[in-house]
């Protein structure tokens, strides 16, 4: 299964690439074949609409959206710009948004953040849920903010603190598995016979690898 990656900054000295690099050498680790983009690499003009009637897609977008449909799923670090979502990152989503069939739809999205700050850019996650949600990504409930992203890894990309990989390991091996179980909603529609065991296999993947409530053991 084949995921699309990237941060969504275009610091050369970027923490949120940083934070995609190494998720991304985990989901390897746990069988995804990985495409990891700069961001740069999808530069486009403010979304206009004369020129989108005029001319479609520029060369950026429809960089971005042949990325998209090259794979079955993302994981995309985000930048926590005053509390929300960086407007490059909105203005991307928005003029993919344009292309039929909507690249978005169905595909699984694994969100993650990093930042200085000691809330690590959950708010601004919150906030991408929402224009991916409504292009119809299928967001992975867990979504990984990781604090003090200046300090926050060793020289060699990895994260110092233990608690804090241990978690992402979890988050990244539950979203492979999410993925691959409704990776036929984006990119084939499942056999007759499939449709069922694939149901509870997403279920299972949420019950299993969500941390939104403790398992009935520990209560
Ligand atoms: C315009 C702007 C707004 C920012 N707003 C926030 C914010 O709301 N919360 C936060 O934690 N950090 C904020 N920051 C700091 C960024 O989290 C920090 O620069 C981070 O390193 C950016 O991600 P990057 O390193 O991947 O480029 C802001 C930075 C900029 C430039």
């Amino acid at each position: 299964m084949r995921i699309f990656a990237f941060a969504a900054s275009l610091r050369s000295a970027s923490l949120n690439q940083k934070l995609i690099q190494l998720a991304s050498r985990l989901a390897a680790q746990f069988g995804a074949e990985i495409d990891l983009a700069r961001f740069h690499e999808f530069d486009m003009p403010l979304y206009d609409g004369d020129e989108d009637l005029a001319h479609g897609l520029p060369e950026g977008a429809r960089r971005l959206k042949q990325r998209i449909e090259g794979a079955a799923a993302l994981m995309i670090a985000v930048p926590e710009y005053n509390y929300s979502i960086p407007g490059t990152l909105k203005n991307a989503i928005d003029w993919v948004s344009r292309a039929r069939p909507m690249p978005w739809r169905g595909r699984a999205v694994y969100l993650l953040s990093t930042a200085p700050s000691p809330v690590g850019g959950i708010r601004g996650l919150w906030q991408t849920r929402i224009p991916l949600e409504g292009c119809g990504a299928i967001v992975f409930p867990d979504m990984f903010a990781l604090p003090h992203g200046n300090t926050a890894f060793d020289e060699r990309g990895m994260l110092r603190e233990a608690a804090s990989f241990e978690r992402l390991v979890r988050e990244v091996r539950g979203f492979v598995r999410f993925a691959e179980a409704v990776e036929p909603l984006c990119c084939s529609p499942p056999p007759e016979a499939d449709a069922k065991r694939r149901a509870q296999e997403i279920a299972a993947a949420l019950e299993d690898e969500s941390e939104l409530q403790p398992g009935t053991a520990q209560t």
